[in-house]
């Protein structure tokens, strides 16, 4: 396996913990490069479920080695809580296999208050975030007046970032939101009280993937989220607050775009979005509460119920142009058994003329309408089918339908949660 990129080609939650894990078999290191714990990735072994959040997914595999990089943003209690987790479960979380990047940014309690509060605060145009201060701590990022996981080893440091942070926030918090203040000195208490369970996990993430590629071995970048969450390519301002194409994997983690050689995007056999934006294709009807039944479409991360539509090739061919996608994975495809009718959107209407691509401008996505094709369904259960060929005809249909559609071959197809219910086309 050469080096990989996995990112999600949609909205996210396209089954991409299911994929890493799969891939992470053939790899010697995954390593995570964007969003924080957001995310939520669930990965079936023998019937039993595990969501990670932070940690990449390939820590379920022995022996791996599992990083986080730059671009990822890091809540150090959640870490410190799925470890635990991980633990209980007899998975070895020893710094040895799994490394922070000293450049990670930290989520902090004032990231999480400010995220709550904002949301709470807008009467209309609510983004619909997780609340998990992912968007805050980026913007501390950018603003240069983060906390780096490197500054764990710098009491002074994490003092003066803190007091100073809280400044403003307070201000915000209590004057704007109406909301409860925070006290800085609890909180660097509690950073500093939690500091020496991060630092041993500091790694030079950029450093052990140039050696690891010196030395022949496979990595795989871990996305998260979907292409179309890109805080630049997505359907701003309905997005999250990171880049999740492709090239992120190179920023985030400190190598150069060279590296990656294959990037294979995750998608849903139907689609899906938790939050608020645009959805050409989203079903306000029994048959999408079908999808929702069938496919299990509540949050990973926050339980909500997932919105539910149908196949989008639109949104697939630009996720492909974004990311240079040189596979899609296709996820859930077993979800659409029994419907009589299967409809993929292979264009959009908009303005009055045929588009291939998402129209530009904010939120001009709402404005399309889509044109859908109708392909036959299927009634046969394929949740043990092990090859192409063994799935029914008009599977096969659907499958190569998408690939003619998106010019993108399809090189997995997953029939169900676990491991081995993946074909290899
Ligand atoms: P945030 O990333 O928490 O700021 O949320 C911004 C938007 O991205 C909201 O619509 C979220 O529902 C969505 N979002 C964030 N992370 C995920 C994810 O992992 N899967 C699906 N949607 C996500
Ligand atoms: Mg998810």
């Amino acid at each position: 396996m050469a080096n990989t990129v996995i990112i999600g080609a949609q909205w996210g939650d396209e089954g991409k913990g299911k994929i890493v894990d799969m891939l992470s078999a053939t790899s010697d290191v995954v390593v995570r490069f964007q969003g924080g714990n957001n995310a939520g990735h669930t990965i079936a072994v023998n019937g039993n479920l595990t969501i990670l959040h932070t940690i990449p997914s390939g820590i379920l595999h022995p022996g791996k080695m599992c990083l986080i990089g730059n671009g990822v943003v890091l809540d150090p209690f959640v870490f410190l809580q799925e470890i635990e987790g991980l633990k209980e479960n007899g998975i070895d979380v020893a710094p040895r296999r799994l490394g922070i990047s000293h450049k990670t940014h930290l989520i902090l309690p004032y990231h999480v208050a400010l995220d709550k509060a904002r949301e709470a605060y807008k009467a209309g145009g609510k983004i619909g975030t997780t609340g998990r201060g992912i968007g805050p701590c980026y913007e501390d990022k950018v603003a240069r007046i983060g906390l780096r996981a490197s500054d764990l080893t710098n009491p002074d440091l994490v003092r003066t970032k803190i007091r100073a942070a809280l400044v403003e926030k307070n201000v915000l918090l209590r004057d704007l939101y109406k909301a409860e203040p925070l006290d800085a000195e609890a909180i660097i208490d509690q950073v500093l009280a939690i500091a020496p369970q991060i630092t041993p996990y500091l790694t030079d993430v950029s450093g052990v993937i140039q050696e690891s590629v010196r030395m022949g071995k496979n990595i795989l970048w871990e996305g998260a989220q979907g292409v179309h969450l890109d805080v630049d390519h997505g359907t701003y301002p309905f997005v999250t607050s990171s880049n999740t194409i492709s090239g992120c994997a190179s920023t985030g983690t400190g190598i150069g775009p060279n590296y990656l050689q294959q990037v294979i995007g995750i998608a849903k056999a139907y689609t899906t979005r938790v939050g608020a934006g645009p959805f050409p294709t989203e079903l306000d009807d029994a048959t999408g509460d079908f999808l929702r039944e069938q496919g299990h479409e509540f949050g990973a991360t926050t339980g909500r119920p997932r919105r539910c539509g149908w196949l989008d090739a639109v949104v697939l061919r630009e996720s492909a142009r974004l990311c240079g996608l040189t596979q899609i994975a296709l996820t859930k495809i077993d979800v659409l058994r029994n419907l009589p009718v299967l409809k993929i959107c292979v264009d959009y209407m908009y303005k009055g003329h045929r588009i291939e691509y998402p129209p530009q401008g904010e939120n001009a996505l709402a404005e399309v309408t889509p044109v859908y094709e109708e392909l036959p369904g299927f009634t046969e259960d394929i949740s043990s089918c092990k090859h192409f060929e063994a799935l029914p005809y008009n599977v096969q249909k659907y499958i190569q339908r998408l690939e003619a559609l998106t010019q993108v071959r399809i090189t997995y197809v997953s029939v169900g949660p676990d491991r081995d219910q993946t074909i290899l086309c």
